[in-house]
């Protein structure tokens, strides 16, 4: 756990037993999908007197008091969006920050709530409507000094041992670790709709949201199985799909997430390699793409249509897949804190998808831009505003697990 300096723990005991539960939990939630695998999440874990009092005020009143009079009023964590790991180069980079962050908070909470750690209270910040420029470090201050300038607080939450244990961590673990976004072709056979039905809400919901009951659902999962649909999808991935391609500034960000080789991305820990974009390839192929995918060279090949093609090449996997999913906001315009929740039901939907053997491909072009999104949400009728859009089916074959920067670099004490 890291630490900027000794620890000003107002109890120095009281701690002992959950840094060695959030270890573990950080450990496991270090896997949790983020855009390009770029891990824009941050962890504070209030243990110094300021940051604790400061924590304990933000969740109300009644938490204020119960600090105040308590000797062991739980554990305080604060989850955050790090400024500096985020994507800027498209505004829709500013809800997908959030989202993963979400799905990261989400994870670290149900591996807390595994370990008999459940969170009782949690208050989502209000900040500024999410654009890539909008949270801001400042409002961090709050917790001391140690709060890491880059870090914008997106929610606190408060920690309670309970008896019994919310489920198996040996297997929720191993869930996680077996979720990986697989970008191969699927079975083309259609998925049992009675695991989608199972899939989609009611659910026992996600682990963030229990303890928030006040904010209700807020997300539609919309589950896009007919021929008719998944080709209107398929169609506008065609159409559109080159935009990645062919932004100048958006294709630089995504490359400077792809990694020369294996040894690259684990010394590196995030980004992808070409093999887990593309499927596995023979060397020259591999020669071949690293040459035309550098952004001076996809400049020029854009004059000759090669976005055109590569987005053809996801539209047809698009079209074979047997299914589709769209998770959406009821809201058009959400906050952070709806797109922070909205985080936390793509992880608990994607958990379940992996324990059904099911596995999923986002196909996040077609939400980036305001207009495609728009022609998309009118085509499947869908209500409010779609966050996110994925290939799922049943794997054809493995793919293998991306990197990660150590699960503690996440964490700070404040
Ligand atoms: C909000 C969000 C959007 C994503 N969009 C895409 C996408 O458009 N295309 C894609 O291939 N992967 C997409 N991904 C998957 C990430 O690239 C992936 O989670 C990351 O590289 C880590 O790999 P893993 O999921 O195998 O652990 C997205 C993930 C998230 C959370």
């Amino acid at each position: 756990m890291t630490s900027t300096s000794a620890s000003v723990s107002a109890h120095p005991q009281r701690g002992v037993a959950f840094e060695e539960a959030l270890r573990a939990a950080a450990e496991i939630a270090v896997h949790s999908p983020s855009s390009h695998n770029c891990q824009p999440w941050g962890v504070g874990w209030a243990n110094g007197t300021v940051a604790r009092r400061a924590a304990a005020a933000l969740l109300g009143p009644a938490a204020a008091r119960e600090h105040r009079v308590a000797q062991d009023d739980g554990e305080f964590l604060v989850l955050a969006l790090d400024r500096e790991r985020r994507l800027t180069a498209l505004p829709a980079h500013g809800v997908e920050m959030l989202i993963s962050c979400g799905a990261y908070g989400e994870i670290l909470l149900r591996s807390l709530a595994a370990q008999g750690w459940t969170a009782d209270r949690i208050r989502f910040l209000d900040l500024p409507p999410a654009g890539p420029g909008t949270a801001d470090g400042a409002a961090g201050r709050v917790f001391g000094d140690r709060w890491p300038r880059a870090w914008a607080p997106l929610c606190v939450v408060r920690l309670r041992r309970t008896p019994t244990p919310a489920e198996d961590l040996t297997e929720l673990r191993a869930t996680v670790r077996a979720r990986r976004t697989n970008r191969g072709p699927y079975e083309s056979a259609g998925v049992d709709p009675a695991v989608l039905a199972r899939l989609a809400p009611p659910r026992p919901g996600p682990a963030l949201l229990r303890a928030a009951p006040e904010h209700g659902p807020e997300v539609t999962v919309r589950h896009v199985v007919a021929d008719a649909e998944r080709a209107a999808v398929a169609d506008l991935v065609s159409r559109h799909g080159g935009r990645d391609f062919s932004h100048p500034l958006a294709w630089t960000e995504t490359h400077a997430f792809i990694r020369r080789d294996e040894a690259e991305a684990e010394a590196r820990g995030d980004g992808f390699t070409l093999g887990q974009l593309f499927g596995p390839m023979s060397p020259p192929r591999r020669l071949g793409l690293r040459i035309a995918l550098a952004p001076p060279t996809m400049r020029m090949l854009r004059h000759a249509g090669y976005h055109r093609i590569l987005a053809r090449q996801l539209a047809a996997m698009v079209r074979r897949s047997p299914a589709v999913v769209a998770l959406g906001f009821h809201e058009e315009a959400p906050g952070a804190g709806s797109a922070v929740r909205g985080g936390a039901v793509l992880a608990d939907y994607w958990l379940g998808a992996t324990r059904a053997g099911l596995v999923l491909h986002p196909v996040s072009v077609v939400l980036q831009h305001d207009d495609v999104r728009a022609e998309l949400e009118r085509r499947l009728g869908l209500p409010g505003r779609a966050f996110f859009m994925s290939r799922l089916g049943l794997p054809v074959t493995d793919f293998p697990p991306s990197h990660r920067r150590a699960a503690h670099r996440a964490v700070r004490r404040v």
